[in-house]
């Protein structure tokens, strides 16, 4: 069977340029220098070590407070321990349509509560409506038939590549106040949104209400680590139970701490966050110049996704260009820049989106007529 996931492989000796996510990157070398530099000695295990506890403080300093943070290996285990540490087995996880909860993590996050059930709530730009929440944060209250909502979820950035602002996560935190729910962020591309929003992380997450924050690095730099970051001192010890009992408590944690430790020295995660942001905004102002193609929405972290002629989209599968294009109907692409692209890997894609719409118009096929398979 045909993998749908493989990035198509390099036509006619060009390089084949993947913008299909923001995984296919290496890590950035400072963050495998300190992988190596921590491959000497011996080290307590189980995060007893210096390097954990220095990441630890790190988290502290970041968040403007005291913190617990534990780290795992993948986003996935962030998210689902995270959650099962704020929702029943007879709650309700209240989350977008839209989101990697809901529809990219086979059921995790179900079977770390112990079965509580995901609730969609609608939103324009996979964001939450904060309406909508008001009215599902009341749904069947107190009906012993119904899983009792429990715990809001929200991914910043969301997986449009749009982003929640600092007083759209307070009035979310405000709605899970006044009905007694916990807020979790999603935070796997947090550094993509911290970097657009300019505000600080403590305004992003712990003052606007959040109460556990999953935050990635796996994406932007880093081979293999994720920290769970707990503003509730009175989930500390559970989490940390959970993660044992999930079997994701690594006995060599300075492999993962050194990793987090370098990500979060002299700026590298905002450095990197930046320079995916800025390629992503390279490629939408060179697509909105195109009038063939739609730019959905308002891309404002790594993510882009656009409507593209299919004829467009098949000569540029067939140059050996990388994106997901089969997912959300007809001719709707998604475009992911990562800390690794550079200007000339986005001016690449976009030299070659021209050169394919002047090919098409010279035989007739005139992409720029708006001509959508
Ligand atoms: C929004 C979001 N959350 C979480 C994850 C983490 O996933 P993984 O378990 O693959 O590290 C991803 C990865 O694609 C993501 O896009």
């Amino acid at each position: 069977m045909a993998n749908r996931e493989q990035i198509p492989p390099a036509v006619q000796g060009e390089p084949a340029l993947g913008f299909s996510s923001d995984n296919i990157a290496a890590a950035s070398p400072e963050v495998i220098e300190a992988l190596v530099a921590c491959n000497a000695g011996q080290a307590r295990p189980y995060g007893a070590d210096e390097l954990t506890a220095r990441v630890a403080g790190k988290f502290g300093e970041l968040f403007e407070r005291e913190v617990s943070v534990l780290l795992v290996p993948t986003g996935t285990a962030a998210n689902a321990l995270s959650l099962a540490a704020l929702t029943p087995p007879w709650g309700s996880v209240l989350c977008h349509r839209d989101s990697h909860v809901n529809n990219d993590e086979c059921g995790a996050p179900e079977f770390f509560t112990g079965g509580a059930k995901l609730v969609t709530v609608d939103g324009a730009a996979a964001k939450i409506d904060v309406e909508a929440l008001r009215i599902a944060a009341r749904a069947k209250l107190g009906d012993v038939h119904s899983t009792q909502p429990a715990c809001v979820t929200i991914t910043q950035a969301t997986e449009v590549g749009s982003l929640y602002e600092v007083d759209e996560i307070a009035a979310i935190g405000e709605v899970c106040r006044a009905s007694g729910l916990r807020l979790h962020m999603d935070g796997s591309r947090f550094a993509n949104a911290l970097a657009a929003l300019g505000c600080t992380p403590a305004e992003l997450t712990w003052k606007a209400g959040v109460d556990v924050l999953s935050f990635g690095a796996t994406k932007n730099g880093v081979p293999a680590a994720e920290a769970i970051v707990s503003f509730d001192p009175a989930i500390a010890s559970e989490l940390a139970f959970r993660r044992k009992r999930a079997g994701h408590l690594f006995s060599k944690m300075r492999f993962l701490s050194a990793q987090i430790d370098a990500y979060l020295a002299d700026g590298l995660w905002l450095r990197n966050a930046r320079q995916a942001n800025a390629m992503a905004q390279r490629l939408v102002r060179g697509l909105r110049g195109v009038s063939s193609i739609e730019v959905m929405g308002e891309p404002r972290a790594n993510i882009v996704f656009c409507r593209l002629p299919q004829a467009l989209i098949e000569a540029l599968l067939a140059r050996g260009f990388g994106f997901y294009h089969d997912r959300w109907g007809p001719g709707v692409v998604r475009l992911v820049t990562s800390f690794a692209t550079s200007a000339a890997d986005v001016d690449h894609l976009l030299g070659a989106v021209r050169q394919a719409i002047g090919a098409g118009s010279e035989d007739g096929d005139g992409y720029e007529k708006g001509d959508e398979a």
